[in-house]
């Protein structure tokens, strides 16, 4: 199966080092799709020149996060849901382009250009029958949260701090979606309006799936592949307003 990796990314100091280091990860997969979503109102040359270059099988796409949106919810001082309408372009170019080729074997996996994945990840994910499940470390302020697994190998429930009682308490990097799931409901996707904080993933996979038919992986959950790392904004405090450095050299 190929495994369609859809990534939203959007325009800020470390976007091309982000997004070098995640091509350099997936570089290393065997059969594997990257769809790369930028959240701006055009594709910039930044991301076109990076993708043509990386010797990776791409779709570039790109939506803005309606500005109305983004205002109302930081007014309200509620979380910008990040990535959200990126994703679900993502999906409905996976639907258009992909929905009429019968029995294409395929695998969908949200992956956010800052984490660390390791190789072995795509590996567990590309079995994935309905929907995959693994820990993700370093999110909702533990070491790892993980799936809860009991002695038959079936989710039963989260071992989570953070509001476990979501119907899916899991980061969007614990999971990966067959592709002829996804084709198979085309209504499903995250929802943007009425959706707290951590239900994004639960908009999603309610669609889908019930608890018990989540397939866990990673050695029944017991090992970390990924890890919800989150990259440092860099001072620039020396560049001064009207900027030391040369800003026809791309960072
Ligand atoms: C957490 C979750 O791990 C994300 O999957 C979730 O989208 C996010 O919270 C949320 O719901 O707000 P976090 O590290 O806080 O992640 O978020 P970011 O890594 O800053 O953003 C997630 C993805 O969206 C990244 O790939 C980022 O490049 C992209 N993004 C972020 C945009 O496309 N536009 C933005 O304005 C901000
Ligand atoms: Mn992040």
């Amino acid at each position: 199966p190929t495994i369609h990796v859809i990534t939203p990314t959007y325009t800020r100091a470390v976007q091309k080092a982000e997004l070098t280091r995640l091509s350099n990860t997936l570089l290393h997969v065997p059969n594997l799709h990257w769809i790369v979503v930028e959240d701006s109102p055009r594709r910039t040359p930044l991301v076109s020149r990076l993708l043509r270059s990386s010797m990776i099988k791409y779709t570039h796409l790109n939506v803005e996060t309606p500005r109305v949106h983004r205002m109302r919810r930081e007014a309200r001082g509620r979380r910008v849901p990040r990535g959200t309408v990126q994703r679900n372009l993502g999906l409905r170019w996976l639907r258009e382009n992909l929905g009429n080729k019968a029995r294409q074997q395929g695998v969908v996996y949200f992956a956010d250009d800052d984490n660390t994945y390791s190789l072995e990840l795509f590996e567990e994910m590309r079995s994935t029958q309905k929907v995959s499940v693994w820990p993700v470390a370093f999110v909702g302020g533990l070491r790892y949260e993980s799936p809860k697994i009991n002695s038959l190998g079936k989710v039963y429930g989260w071992s989570t701090v953070f509001d476990p009682h979501r119907p899916f308490a899991i980061d969007m990097a614990g999971f990966a979606i067959n592709l002829q799931l996804i084709l198979s409901k085309p209504q499903a996707c995250f929802k943007l309006n009425g959706v707290k904080g951590g239900y994004q993933e639960s908009s999603l996979l309610g669609e889908l799936v019930t608890l018990s038919e989540l397939e866990p992986k990673a050695d029944n959950c017991t090992k970390v592949l990924v890890w919800h790392t989150r990259t440092e904004r860099p001072l620039l405090v020396n560049e001064g307003k009207k900027g030391f450095t040369d800003f026809n050299v791309e960072i």
